[in-house]
């Protein structure tokens, strides 16, 4: 067993979907670890999608990413990271397969649902800004 994190992103809190997707995740086979609903400020948000900064895209995620409030999750189970990450599908729904969480419920490349861990070092990393200690 190993751990990843997800976040249900504003669209999908807004659009009520925390239940249908927590449903998805746990009929995966993941465990809740962790959970919480927190709004986001631009210095959070920039901080936790540094790595995006010389992005095209990054001004206007950091302002999605603070439009509402997340659900960071805490997430166990064998393989969490790969697991997660292909039970989410691709950043565009539009190249999402079908069945993912994104493909049925994200509106768009940027207001896509969720966010999922790529890989054990980053999901140890955004599991404790999340959740520290
Ligand atoms: P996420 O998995 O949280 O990682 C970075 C986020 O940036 C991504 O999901 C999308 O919300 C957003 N993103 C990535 N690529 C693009 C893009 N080309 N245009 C707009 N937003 C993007």
């Amino acid at each position: 067993m190993n751990q990843t994190l997800a976040i249900i992103k504003p669209d999908a809190v807004s659009a009520g979907l925390i239940g249908k997707i927590l449903s998805h995740l746990e009929d995966s086979g993941f465990i809740v670890e962790d959970i919480k609903m927190i709004h986001m400020d631009p210095h959070q948000a920039g901080k936790f999608y540094e790595i995006h900064k010389e992005q095209p895209f990054y001004d206007s995620l950091i302002k999605f990413m603070t439009s509402g409030p997340v659900v960071p999750i805490s997430l166990k189970s064998n393989n969490a990271v790969s697991k997660l990450r292909q039970i989410i599908g691709a950043t565009d729904p539009d190249e999402a397969d079908e069945g993912t969480i994104r493909k049925l419920y994200a509106e768009s490349k940027e207001r896509n649902a969720i966010h999922a861990s790529d890989s054990n070092s980053n999901a140890t990393i955004e599991i404790a800004f999340f959740f520290p200690g």
